[in-house]
């Protein structure tokens, strides 16, 4: 096993300007998204070949081409749970310019999760804020959304849309609405298309700091006995809900 290798993944699961990618689906979507990979090794490039020829045709002829070939053991050093489909890499994190997000004109909301917990749940929240084509997803707390276990949770999704810690919610003029099971029921009003959604963390909910300067609460309905939804699965259900003002134009 090379000793650089192991050290430059090691490293670059620390260095929060680098993104390690996990698997063939991560690597897909990064390439597919314009990340800049920097360094990609496979244990069995011809698998990657036959995965895109299957499930990515517009990579299929280059993905073997993009990675060198390593041991499968040496897969198993650069990864804590290695990929099935052996692969890992390294891109670089886009910049974001979160001032530009919050100003981004386009009907579509901005995801703030605060103070998110899990990594596999704040990867869930990425990938389904990416189908959905929201505007990004903001997160508050300690916690990187970067991270390679959120990266591996989104499928390396972060590279369609900007993502960013915080340390608090920027100004803007964007609507603010906390999405909160003491809220309105979503089926009863509009949300507004450039709304920022605010999810709370797993186990505290939403912050009385945020439930106060919000302009509405929200809630999705739940069958009688039951608390909360998952953090991940009520930004599905809101995005997904329907429950949006009509575009105009
Ligand atoms: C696991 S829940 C937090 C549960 C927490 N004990 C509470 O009472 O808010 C994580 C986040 O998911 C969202 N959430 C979960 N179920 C919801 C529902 N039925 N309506 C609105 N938001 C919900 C909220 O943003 C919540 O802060």
């Amino acid at each position: 096993v090379s000793d650089g290798l192991v050290r430059r993944f090691a490293a670059a699961r620390k260095d929060r300007s680098l993104a390690v990618l996990e698997g063939f689906h991560a690597l897909k979507h990064a390439i597919r998204f314009g990340a800049e990979v920097t360094e990609a090794v496979a244990s069995d490039p011809q698998l990657l070949e036959r995965l895109a020829r299957e499930l990515a045709p517009d990579l299929a002829g280059s993905m073997a081409a993009r990675v060198s070939e390593v041991g499968e053991e040496e897969i198993g050093e650069l990864a804590p749970l290695a990929p099935r489909t052996g692969v890992v890499a390294i891109a670089r994190r886009p910049a974001v310019d979160v001032a530009a997000m919050i100003a981004d004109m386009r009907p579509a909301p901005l995801v703030l999760l605060e103070d998110p917990r899990t990594m596999g749940n704040m990867g869930a929240c990425v990938r389904v804020a990416a189908a959905a084509e929201a505007a990004g997803v903001l997160t508050t707390g300690e916690n990187d959304p970067w991270h390679p276990d959120a990266l591996r949770g989104a499928a390396g999704l972060h590279f369609a849309l900007p993502v960013a810690r915080v340390d608090s919610l920027p100004e803007g003029e964007r609507p603010l609405i906390a999405i909160d099971p003491e809220g309105e029921d979503l089926r009863t009003g509009e949300l507004p298309r450039r709304a920022v959604l605010a999810f709370g963390s797993e186990r505290y909910g939403l912050s009385p700091k945020l439930l106060e300067h919000a302009d509405a609460r929200v809630a999705i309905p739940m069958r009688e006995g039951v608390s909360s939804l998952n953090l991940a699965t009520s930004v599905a259900a809101v995005l997904f809900s329907g429950a949006f003002e009509p575009s105009i134009g």
